[in-house]
């Protein structure tokens, strides 16, 4: 064995979603974007791997099952990693990879972000590749790249064509807004019918609202709630998460032919939380929905016990289960 790392990597939601790609294969975005990074204790990946001389081809297990090593995202990724490292290229080798998610994966629950986030920062640790590596995880999958930092991170959509500027950067780190929590409710945990990669393609391709969001909605919006998170404004935070949450799943029902993430129990929830948000006259949470019916909502740490209650009263039984985001800075570690 020549090398060998374990590294963890955390989870993250976004609350102004990537939707539809201007490049294929580099994973090149038509929108920035934005999120926030869970607690890593709770929802994050766990990657081990091994180089070595011995090894006569790379190899990689995703929760035990063998993956197809020659997909263009694991070649684009590998290739990347390998023209760019420091360590590690004097000796001939292979290298085998396992990877664990400690949550259901494909059931919108972003476990391709911190998949992608975990094999290129445990990569980029073992060759020694040094500078920018978001752009390399970019490679895997888009929303991959905000997970390297913790806290409020964006994904800047870029100009360039070699996506050099297609990068994450944080906003905010997560000491800034300590008080913020997330809980997921999981509806379901079935793998989606429409993967994220496909929808989005549709999308872009067939959806009217495409061309507005992308090129007024979400620039505004980005601005808008960067703002937001700087002053620690829940209010706008909270309303700019659900108007984009309900966008999205409205540029997927305007794709052809139709998508639909959210069902019965993801839409009364999002009943509930309005109902709840105007009986308090203020927003004291806010959903958001990805390619998944599980719902996602943010809400500062102090309305946690109360919003808790009321969503165990509508939902009682065990198909509801919690995390929080915590207090933790969360970030790809060792
Ligand atoms: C709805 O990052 O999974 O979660 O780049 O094709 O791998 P690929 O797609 P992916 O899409 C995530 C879409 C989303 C919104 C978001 O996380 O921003």
């Amino acid at each position: 064995v020549l090398a060998s790392i374990t590294c963890t990597a955390p989870v993250n939601i976004a609350v102004i979603k990537y939707w539809g790609k201007r490049d294929e294969n580099i994973i090149l975005p038509l929108n920035s974007s934005l999120s926030g990074t869970l607690h890593q204790d709770d929802l994050k990946t766990t990657t081990t791997i091994v180089a070595s001389e011995d090894y006569t081809e790379d190899e990689l297990y995703l929760n035990g099952k063998k993956e197809d090593i020659n997909a263009v995202r694991y070649q684009n990724v590998l290739k990347m990693i390998r023209s760019r490292a420091t360590k590690l290229m004097d000796k001939k080798h292979c290298v085998h990879i396992a990877s664990i998610n400690n949550f259901p994966t494909a059931a919108g629950l972003a476990s391709s972000a911190s998949g992608y986030c975990c094999l290129v920062f445990s990569l980029a640790q073992m060759y020694g590749v040094e500078g920018d590596i978001s752009a390399i995880a970019r490679l895997g999958s888009g929303s991959a790249c905000r997970s390297m930092y913790g806290g409020f991170v964006k994904w800047e959509m870029g100009v360039k064509e070699d996506g050099s500027d297609s990068i994450a950067i944080q906003v905010q780190p997560e000491s800034h807004w300590p008080d913020m929590n997330i809980i997921v409710l999981v509806v379901n945990d079935k793998k989606k019918e429409t993967s994220s990669t496909d929808g989005m393609q549709k999308s872009a391709a067939t959806s009217v609202m495409m061309k507005e969001r992308c090129a007024v909605t979400v620039p505004n919006r980005m601005r808008d709630i960067e703002e937001a998170i700087n002053k620690k404004d829940f209010q706008t935070f909270g309303d700019i998460t659900m108007k984009d949450s309900d966008d999205f799943h409205e540029v997927c029902a305007t794709t052809t032919p139709p998508i639909y993430y959210l069902n019965d129990t993801s839409r009364y929830i999002m009943n509930l939380i309005h109902r709840y948000n105007k009986l308090s006259g203020s927003v004291k949470c806010a959903y958001t929905f990805d390619a998944g019916p599980n719902a996602c909502i943010y809400l500062p740490a102090e309305n946690t016990t109360e919003v808790l209650s009321l969503f165990m009263k509508h939902f009682p039984g065990d198909n509801i289960q919690t995390y929080y985001r915590g207090p933790k800075e969360n970030i790809p570690s060792i």
